[in-house]
């Protein structure tokens, strides 16, 4: 298929792009790099552009005779959603609705859409499925949201087909040390950890230690990005087969805590860490962990990379090969 990826130089991007090429699919790049990186996009087409931009995008989609479209590219720190949330909204729904615009013009169907865990806000059960309430805490969360109802609207009367994929903790990088996790600031865990174990940091923190969990610490559902990127080839595929406009969720199904994640790093990477203990984050609920029980079921979706370790030592490789990110 022609398929058109925006964000595609991000971390779970450019480890798509790289993914779909393998499976001979024909892939353009829409990115306006204010947070990807040019190098992490290794054979497909570039295009430096912005989502927003709809005259570009509509032609984009007429002149590559694009087939659909896989939309990564959005504003994702939850803390600075709070602090800016006109920019959050212009960026993840109103660019997010033009794209949907584009789509109807040019005659495109089919759309694959990066949502988040965040739409959940504090779960109602754990494992979280699908269907549990949607009550996100941050402006991050519900511009996801926001959008994910446009999808289902727009589908219902236009007949666009849209897969949303609420993933979880994305982590981990690609096995063949090609690609990696760059993000400029880097709020995640696991690189935070191993950015302390290179001597980059001089210790890693530690939010809360008296949450009820049985080590105290959060607990978080991590997904090996290159199992990521093999649900968004299952839902491209299957929409492009004629499945029907859909919602899933994307985790592991196994929680971790925040010290056991830094007890596997502190493994890997052959070195003890100094810990430092903070305050709890406002809005840190102590257990997220998703049931993907749907995707394996309707999508013949299987995680390969998923234990922990496995997450942390492909992480590990790209960090060591690569301590200034792709600067390097
Ligand atoms: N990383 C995670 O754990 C995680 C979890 C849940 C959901 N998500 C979602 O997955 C998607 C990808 O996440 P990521 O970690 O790869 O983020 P990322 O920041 O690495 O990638 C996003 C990419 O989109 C580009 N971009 C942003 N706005 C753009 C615009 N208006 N026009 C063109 N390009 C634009 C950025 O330059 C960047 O390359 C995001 O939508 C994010 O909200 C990520």
């Amino acid at each position: 298929m022609n398929i058109l990826v925006t964000g595609g130089a991000g971390y779970i991007g450019s480890h798509t792009v790289k993914e779909l090429i393998k499976n001979n699919h024909h892939v353009i790049v829409l990115d306006n790099l204010s947070k990807g990186r040019r190098k992490a996009v290794l054979k497909a087409k570039f295009i430096h552009g912005d989502t927003g931009n709809k005259k570009l995008f509509t032609e984009l989609l007429k002149s590559e005779k694009i087939e659909a479209i896989i939309h990564f590219a959005a504003s994702s720190l939850v803390g600075e959603s709070m602090a800016k949330p006109a920019e959050y909204y212009r960026n993840n729904l109103v660019n997010g609705l033009s794209i949907l615009d584009a789509m109807r013009e040019a005659k495109v169907k089919c759309l694959v859409f990066s949502s988040t865990a965040a739409v959940y806000g504090e779960p109602a059960e754990i494992p979280i499925l699908e269907d549990n309430p949607t009550i996100p805490t941050n402006t991050y969360g519900a511009t996801k949201l926001a959008l994910e109802s446009a999808m289902n609207w727009y589908s219902l009367a236009y007949g666009l087909k849209c897969i949303s994929l609420r993933y979880f903790n994305a982590a981990g990088a690609d096995p063949e040390g090609e690609l990696g996790e760059d993000h400029n600031p880097e709020t995640h865990l696991i690189p935070l950890v191993l950015r302390t174990a290179l001597g980059q940091s001089p210790d890693i923190k530690i939010f809360g230690s008296d949450y009820p969990t049985p080590d105290g610490t959060c607990i978080r559902d991590y997904i090996h990005v290159t199992d990521l990127a093999a649900a968004h080839i299952l839902a491209v595929e299957a929409l492009a087969g004629g499945a029907e406009t859909n919602t899933y969720n994307l985790g592991n199904g196994l929680g971790c805590s925040v010290r056991e994640v830094i007890s596997a790093a502190e493994e890997v990477a052959g070195r003890e860490l100094n810990k430092k203990f903070t305050d709890r984050r406002p809005g840190d609920p102590a257990v997220l962990v998703a049931s993907s029980d749907k995707i394996k079921r309707e999508l013949n979706w299987k995680p390969y990379l998923n234990d922990l370790r496995t997450i942390i030592e492909t992480a590990w490789r790209w960090h060591k090969e690569h301590p200034k990110g792709y600067a390097d």
